[in-house]
Order: C-alpha cells, then structure tokens, then sequence
C-alpha cells in the first residue's frame, strides 16, 4: 500500500458496522457508536444518504460479515482477558473503536493500534478533529506490513512481549503480498509470548468458493483495487495449515488451532481463530 490519507477500505467497513446499527434489528451483533463518525459523517441521514448513492456490493450480506468478524474477535479478547491477559494488539486496526467504546476494560488493558502510517495518521487526525481524547492507555504504532517487522514497529513502545498478548488481524491479509502475510505471522509467533492468540481473517481464491461467493469475492477485489487498494493475495485454510503445522518446515513457527468458527462469516470469507503455540 502507498498512499496519503485514509484506508477507503477502513472506512467501507466501519460504515458496515454503523449501518448495522441504524438499519438491522435488535439484537446486534457489534455495536459500535464511533463508526459513523470516525467514518466521516455527522449524522444517520447524511451516510445512508452516501450509502444509496453508491453502489455497495450485497450490503446486508457484507454488514453481517463485518459485524460479525469484529464481534468474534472481541469476544475471544473477553475470554482472554478472563485468563488474565492485558495487552490487546490490534493489527490494520483502520477505524476500530474498541479503546475508545470499552472505558470499562482500558483501564486494566493497555491497547495497541497497529496500521499503516498513512492510515494512522489520518484516523488520528479524524479523531482529534471530532474532539474526542485518545484513551491514556491507547498506543498508536506505526508500520508498513510489506516492510518492517513487528519487533522493529515496537521498539520504542511500552509492550511486553515477555507476557502474553491478545492480538487481531481482520481485513487486512488481502491487502498483503502472501509473503508479508506470511513473515508477520511467524513474527507473530515469534516474538509473542506463550499463551498468546491471534484472532486473524483471510479470504480464500474465488476458485475455492462457490459461484455466487465468488462473484462477490471479485467484485470486493475489483471494487477495492479501483479505490487504489489492490487485493494482493488470497489464502485459505489449507494453505495455512500446510504452512504452519508442517513439523518439519523451516515455517512451521505457529500451529494453528481452528477453533469454532461462524457460519456468516464462513460463507463469504473464511473466520478462523489461530493459537500461536510454541515449541
Ligand atoms: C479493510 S481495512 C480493515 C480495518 C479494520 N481491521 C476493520 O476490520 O475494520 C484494511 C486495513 O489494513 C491496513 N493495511 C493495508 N495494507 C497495509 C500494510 N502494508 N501495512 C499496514 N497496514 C496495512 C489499512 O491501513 C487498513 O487499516
């Protein structure tokens, strides 16, 4: 990715989640008062407004995916938390609102926004222009995923590594070159502590999927591409598990555990919830 300015991506699925929030009944899956703001609107009628002017791609559909995803994530932080885990990274964090929504947990829990510096920035400068103070316990880091390593985007930050951490990953592997992918996940599991989860996402190729998912599938990547955020790689479950259970591969740095997985999700892009787990 290299650009100025805002991840149109991020801002695609916060409108997601806000949308849920005006358009779907109770109960919600995700609830996220922010999204809308932090995606650029002041007002319900001013983003359904934008939302019929432009063409989404199977929006109830794609709503229910979003929500879903964050939701299955932050569900799994909570249990997490219960095992006495404190410190939540949240990788290509775009307009996630979690440090700012959850005042109950970011006193105990010190959060950490990982994202590229050109998305950062203006998520940051969003926020600050909404009036709203960064939580004390929020750090921001910045770091291009095709470039620097985790260790290298942390250096100057107060994260423990010698403890374990609660970390996700949603959206973002498409917009990764299959390697990058691939090296900050065994840097995941490097450099994190035992005990440590990840909670990550990944789309599989269209020829995997059947015919009306892949049609949507390509429209995202069509879509996406043309807003100046190509879909570089597409992986699916095989492919991790060929990668990271492999005993004897000179990557076989995470195993991945497959854990419940949910079956909205399932249908478009594959959910799925990896332990690093470590020799
Ligand atoms: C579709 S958004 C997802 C944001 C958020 N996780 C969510 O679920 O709403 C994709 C995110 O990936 C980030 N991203 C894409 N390429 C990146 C790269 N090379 N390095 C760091 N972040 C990247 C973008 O900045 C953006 O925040």
């Amino acid at each position: 990715m290299e650009r100025n300015g805002p991840s149109r991506t991020a801002i695609g699925t916060a409108v997601h989640r806000a949308a849920h929030l005006v358009l779907d009944e109770d109960p919600k899956i995700f609830v996220d008062p922010f999204a809308r703001a932090f995606a650029g609107y002041a007002s319900d009628a001013e983003m359904l407004q934008a939302i019929v002017s432009v063409e989404m791609i199977e929006f109830p559909r794609m709503r229910a995916v979003f929500n879903v995803r964050s939701r299955y994530a932050e569900d799994e932080l909570d249990s997490a938390i219960t095992r006495g885990i404190d410190q939540y990274v949240i990788l290509g964090a775009g307009l996630d609102s979690f440090a700012y929504r959850r005042c109950d947990l970011v006193a105990s829990l010190n959060v950490f926004e990982v994202d590229h510096p050109a998305s950062q920035a203006w998520k940051r400068a969003r926020v600050a222009e909404l009036g709203i103070a960064a939580p004390t316990h929020l750090h921001h880091i910045s770091i291009d995923f095709e470039h620097q390593t985790l260790a290298e985007g942390f250096a100057e930050s107060i994260v423990d590594f010698g403890k374990p951490v609660f970390l996700s990953l949603l959206g973002v592997t498409q917009y990764l070159t299959i390697d990058a992918t691939v090296r900050m996940l065994c840097d995941v599991a490097t450099t994190t502590a035992p005990g440590s989860e990840l909670v990550f996402q990944f789309v599989q190729p269209p020829a995997t999927l059947a015919r009306d998912e892949a049609a949507l599938v390509t429209a995202f990547a069509e879509r996406n591409g043309a807003a100046g955020e190509p879909w570089l790689s597409y992986s699916s479950r095989r492919r991790w598990n060929a990668t990271f259970l492999l005993p004897a591969s000179a990557e076989s740095c995470i195993s991945a555990r497959r854990k419940r997985r949910n079956a909205t999700c399932e249908a478009v892009v594959t959910g799925c919830a990896c332990r690093p787990t470590f020799p």
